[in-house]
């Protein structure tokens, strides 16, 4: 048909190569990502997409390397060039200059910004100049790339602290330039779709703004994303792609789905196909199954992530002077319920805590673990509120 459009989408690279005496450093996200495998798992995607048949173009969901050091993206620019088909780049947080304290930053290594990343993937992801872009592709498809970073520079400026780094963004003159786009979209007849690193809705009851945890998870969604949403929704546009949270997860709201896609370097190290026909989208999602160094990935990365959230959960558990005494029963609790890659794989609808887990306790202590262990039940809850991305069908075009 005249509009069908394979799109393969890839999320954060994340390349971290080892350097000798900084190899120490490298490891500073137990569980969250797979630093010392980023290579292999990069290499490892690329070679699935290419392998897939009729894929006309695909789009990387940012944060290409650890911090945006030039000579990780020298090896994720190597392994973006193996790609067979046209691709582009989304800025992720990370790719570019970050507030990082003295023990966990590679000593005296180039990294580059805003600029530099331009110019260093130009005419290889990017179209050189600047991150937010739009490509035109098969079908009267447009893809618009947007950028939802701050540089440190523009945070001060814009009165944010430095801390916000992670933080998403789209500030007024982003908003007047995707407007302009999405005119010229409508006026063409073209059908858009987003891509933009941060998600731009709800991926999880946390980020409600009264929830108790929602100071910790609302970087994961641009600041004040009602106002692009409504931007969005005004002109027509359905699906907008996300990457940053790590995970496997889709929402629908404002008529517009919000696909976010897990990272390449963590798991479950899924890459997902869109296949566009009719007007009509459909989502593949895709697991690495193996690498040349591990067999049984998706078991040892899964595993490796529970023991290694657990290890999180113990050393900011261990913090709260009421959960204090409680950190090795909770850590446990959680890594046997398998919640942390229940969510990053996008299963964790329907979830509830098994109550043979739960440790007992009376007074104070056990209001606090009955606290904990209604969050976990409410991501359960909440996410089984939500599409399943494999059965959905976005309608793009009327
Ligand atoms: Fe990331
Ligand atoms: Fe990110």
């Amino acid at each position: 048909m005249a509009d069908r459009l394979r799109l393969a989408i890839i999320g954060d690279l994340h390349i971290a190569v080892s350097r000798e005496e900084a190899d120490a450093r490298l490891e500073i996200d137990p569980g969250r990502k797979l630093h010392s495998l980023s290579v292999e798992l990069a290499e490892a995607t690329v070679q699935a997409v290419n392998a897939a048949e009729d894929i006309d173009a695909a789009v990387i969901l940012g944060d290409m390397t650890r911090d945006s050091e030039l000579f990780n993206h020298e090896i994720a620019l190597q392994i973006v060039r193996k790609l067979n088909v046209p691709c582009s780049i989304v800025a992720g947080n990370h790719d570019m200059l970050r507030r990082r304290p003295e023990h966990s930053r590679y000593p005296g290594v180039e990294i580059l910004d805003r600029n530099d990343f331009c110019d260093f993937y130009r005419g290889h992801g990017l179209p050189g100049a600047t991150t937010r872009y739009v490509v035109p592709l098969p079908g009267d498809h447009t893809l618009i790339v947007m950028d939802s970073n701050l540089s440190l520079d523009e945070l001060r400026h814009e009165g944010f602290e430095d801390g916000s780094q992670d933080d998403g963004f789209v500030l007024a003159d982003q908003l007047a330039w995707l407007e302009q786009v999405l005119e010229h979209c409508r006026d063409s007849g073209h059908v858009p779709i987003v891509a933009i690193h941060h998600s731009i809705m709800d991926h999880s009851p946390a980020e409600e703004p009264n929830h108790i945890l929602s100071r910790i998870f609302r970087y994961w969604q641009v600041h004040e994303a009602g106002r692009l949403r409504e931007l969005l929704q005004r002109y027509g546009v359905r699906l907008v792609l996300s990457g940053h949270i790590h995970a496997q997860s889709v929402n629908v709201q404002d008529g517009i789905v919000n696909l976010v896609t897990s990272a390449a370097v963590s798991y479950p190290h899924a890459w997902r196909l869109l296949h566009i026909e009719g007007g009509i989208c459909s989502v593949e999602s895709q697991l690495l199954g193996s690498l040349p160094s591990v067999r049984n990935l998706q078991y040892a990365s899964r595993e490796w992530m529970n023991e290694g959230m657990g290890g999180m959960i113990r050393e900011k558990v261990s913090g709260v002077p009421l959960l204090a005494p409680l950190a090795g029963r909770l850590t446990e609790m959680v890594e046997r319920s398998g919640w942390w890659p229940r969510f990053s794989d996008g299963t964790l609808g329907g979830f509830r805590v098994d109550p043979a887990l739960v440790p007992q306790a009376g007074g104070i202590n056990g209001m606090a673990i009955r606290q904990v262990v209604n969050v976990l039940d409410d991501y359960g809850r909440w996410k089984s509120e939500r599409p399943d991305p494999n059965t959905l069908r976005i309608r793009l075009r009327d």
